[in-house]
């Protein structure tokens, strides 16, 4: 059995109303999930090794439940376009390049790297449609230690020519050779990933929906994202009371298949229901509706309802990889909504946004997003000690500027199911009792 703690100021949320700060406090780790946070090291546990990160910051890992990897290539770039001309312009072109091993590699590589560097430490990724390609960014994640569900995208209409598979049934067979050789992987699960309805045909959704079954696998995709894609739906499912309907009507909208719908700008009261009533996910993603003109998701009323939903960074749409970004935008972005369109619906709170991408996202992979009993031991601990300031800031508001101040943040260290995947300042061993005591640079050795 594998047991181990680690101290520093800890910092998680609670609830959505509630984050709580241990100065000081331990967190043990016990077999790759938290069996407690302690303000003291209970007497049982004295002998246990234990890593000291001083005055650091320890958080839960956080959750991006929407990623695009191929497209991490043109982040910050092309945003001057709306949603399908960015698609035609920009996306599909690129996505054409992963057909190609070489490129892929190297794209595929640096995404893992900088997302190895960044606070997440599970994130819900689309590949593209080349098994290959996306059987190489699922390796590439496994041995960075990351863990996550990465999907390789199904696409049979309405794409580049390059991109578009040849029909419903080689892209159902693709797909099941993928998951197939998916089996290898631990940390890294298959998730089925239909792009989008007016991408997929329904023989198309219907063999996905048999592999679904089969398999068992949860599904990704996006909803109701900005208007003329819902008219557009509208008219190539007409059987489909609603857009989430489209994907029901297949079995692929929560229930039986666990369904993450990145979005959501647009929801209709039956669609709101619908997801409501079948457990989906909703990804929600300011940066990315911000970018691509789309709009404001009502994400404090999905809260507020009950909604099952995290936070996801929609890389190439959003900039960038930092779900403190996406937190800031997320609180900004619900702040213009409320002044501008609709004062019903109140402004997202930093607690709400904190638990939105660490409990919030994290429900989505089981007990994940705390490190209280019983969660997966994810932890990322943070040097914030480049961020000067004046005046004595307390652990909970140094929480809150990392939201707006990340960039002059280090991550020193991360773990993902108890295992340490990250270490940049190289820790000295001061000791050794059964295993090691490690001194953090600024702070007594644990006695
Ligand atoms: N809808 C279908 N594909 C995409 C995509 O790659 N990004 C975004 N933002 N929306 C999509
Ligand atoms: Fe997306």
């Amino acid at each position: 059995m594998e047991r181990f703690a680690i101290r520093g100021n800890i910092c998680y949320s609670e609830n959505q109303k509630s984050i709580r700060t241990i100065e000081h406090g331990y967190v043990i780790c016990e077999d790759g999930k938290s069996i407690g946070i302690f303000e003291e090291l209970p007497e049982q546990w004295k002998g246990i090794s234990c890593r000291d990160y001083g005055d650091r910051l320890i958080i839960p890992g956080l959750v991006d439940l929407h990623v695009h990897a191929p497209q991490y290539s043109f982040r910050g770039l092309g945003m001057d376009l709306e949603r399908i001309d960015w698609l035609n312009t920009h996306t599909f072109p690129e996505e054409e390049k992963y057909q190609d091993s070489g490129y892929a590699k190297k794209a595929y590589t640096i995404f893992t790297e900088d997302l190895l560097r960044s606070a997440t430490t599970r994130a819900c990724v689309f590949g593209t449609c080349h098994k290959d390609a996306t059987l190489w960014l699922m390796e590439q994640m496994e041995k960075a230690g990351l863990a996550g569900y990465v999907g390789k995208v199904n696409m049979d209409r309405n794409s580049s020519q390059g991109l578009c598979e040849k029909s419903a049934e080689v892209s159902a067979e693709d797909t099941e050779a993928w998951i197939l050789a998916s089996e290898k992987f631990s940390n890294v699960r298959p998730i089925l990933t239909p792009r989008f309805i007016p991408t997929c045909s329904d023989e198309l959704m219907e063999r996905l929906s048999k592999l679904q079954k089969r398999y068992g696998l949860p599904a990704q995709s996006h909803l109701s994202e900005n208007l003329s894609e819902i008219e557009w739906v509208r008219e190539l499912q007409p059987k489909a009371s609603c857009y989430g309907d489209a994907y029901r009507i297949h079995g692929l909208f929560g229930g039986d298949c666990p369904t993450i719908m990145a979005h959501c700008v647009y929801s209709s009261e039956e669609e709101i229901r619908m997801m409501k009533e079948q457990g989906v996910f909703v990804a929600h993603c300011p940066e990315s509706n911000a970018n691509l003109s789309s709009g404001i998701a009502p994400a404090k009323r999905y809260l507020e309802m009950g909604i099952k939903m995290g936070l996801g960074t929609d890389v190439a749409a959003g900039s960038s990889l930092s779900m403190f970004r996406a937190m800031a935008m997320a609180i900004q972005c619900s702040k213009l909504r409320w002044r501008l369109t609709d004062q019903s619906i109140k402004p997202l709170t930093v607690t709400e946004a904190f638990y939105l991408a660490t409990k919030g996202g994290g429900e989505f992979f089981g007990a994940v997003g705390s490190l209280e009993a019983g969660y997966e031991f994810d932890a990322v601990v943070i040097d914030d000690s480049k961020i000067r300031s004046a005046r004595e800031v307390s652990v909970r508001d140094r929480l809150e500027r990392l939201i707006y101040l990340d960039q002059d943040a280090e991550i020193e260290a991360k773990y993902v199911k108890g295992k340490q995947i990250t270490d940049n300042r190289q820790r000295k061993t001061v000791g050794d009792n059964n295993g090691k005591y490690v001194s953090g640079e600024n702070s007594a050795v644990s006695e």
